[in-house]
């Protein structure tokens, strides 16, 4: 479990005498605190975390910008299932997702098109099973910004896109047959992350696409 390492250091005799200050050094190495010392457990770029945290994912919480009538203007947030990959598995880091337009996010879509995708580790289990809170920049998060867009079911990609999302998630056939869902894809505008040391920081959707798993 967590461990607070508390351990004091006496400062060389000249600054001692002129300051007279203990300083202590607070470890954290333990215990992945909030601000700087949770570490990736090994080097990673900020666009391959991200790509990992979009491809282990089978849903997103999305913002939207609500048009409901009880809400309107309020930020309005779903949950939406997600499925990133290539006919074969691979990522390929496209976001596709189902709405409909009777949902909050598709209905909020059809008025303003811009939504914001939220994916943490934390929705494999894995921050809480290393202790560490989901809030915490150890416990890696990503915001991805963009607009909604319905993809054209002619377009050459479509059924691969299609089946790859039913392999995912068993039931979205019957959503898209029965109850008029479409598959979309969010046109990326903006990646914030927020994982380890050195506050929140942005990846560009070049990078992201280019990241190699
Ligand atoms: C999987 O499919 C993608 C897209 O068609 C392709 O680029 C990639 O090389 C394939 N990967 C494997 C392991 O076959």
């Amino acid at each position: 479990m967590c461990k607070l390492v508390i351990a004091s250091i006496n400062m060389s005799k000249a600054i001692a005498i002129l300051t007279g200050f203990l300083f202590a050094l607070i470890s954290l190495d333990s215990c992945a605190g909030y601000s700087a010392h949770g570490r990736p457990p090994r080097p990673i770029t900020d666009a391959v975390l991200a790509r990992q945290l979009v491809h282990q994912s089978n849903w997103a919480a999305v913002g939207s910008i609500s048009h409901n009538e009880k809400t309107t203007d309020y930020p309005m947030v779903n949950v939406i299932a997600v499925d990133d990959s290539a006919l074969n598995g691979s990522s390929t880091g496209r976001v596709h997702f189902l709405l409909a337009d009777f949902d909050f996010t598709g209905a909020d879509a059809l008025h303003n098109n811009k939504v914001t995708f939220f994916f943490s580790e934390e929705q494999t289990g894995s921050c809480n099973k290393r202790g560490v809170n989901p809030m915490e920049p150890a416990c890696p998060r990503i915001m991805i910004s963009g607009r909604v867009h319905k993809l054209d079911t002619k377009i050459p990609e479509y059924n691969d896109y299609m089946e790859a999302f039913n392999k995912r998630h068993k039931h979205s056939k019957i959503w898209v047959e029965a109850h008029n869902f479409y598959l979309s894809e969010l046109e990326i505008d903006n990646i914030y992350i927020v994982a380890y040391q050195g506050g929140p920081r942005t990846i560009n959707a070049e990078d992201y696409y280019n990241a190699h798993l």
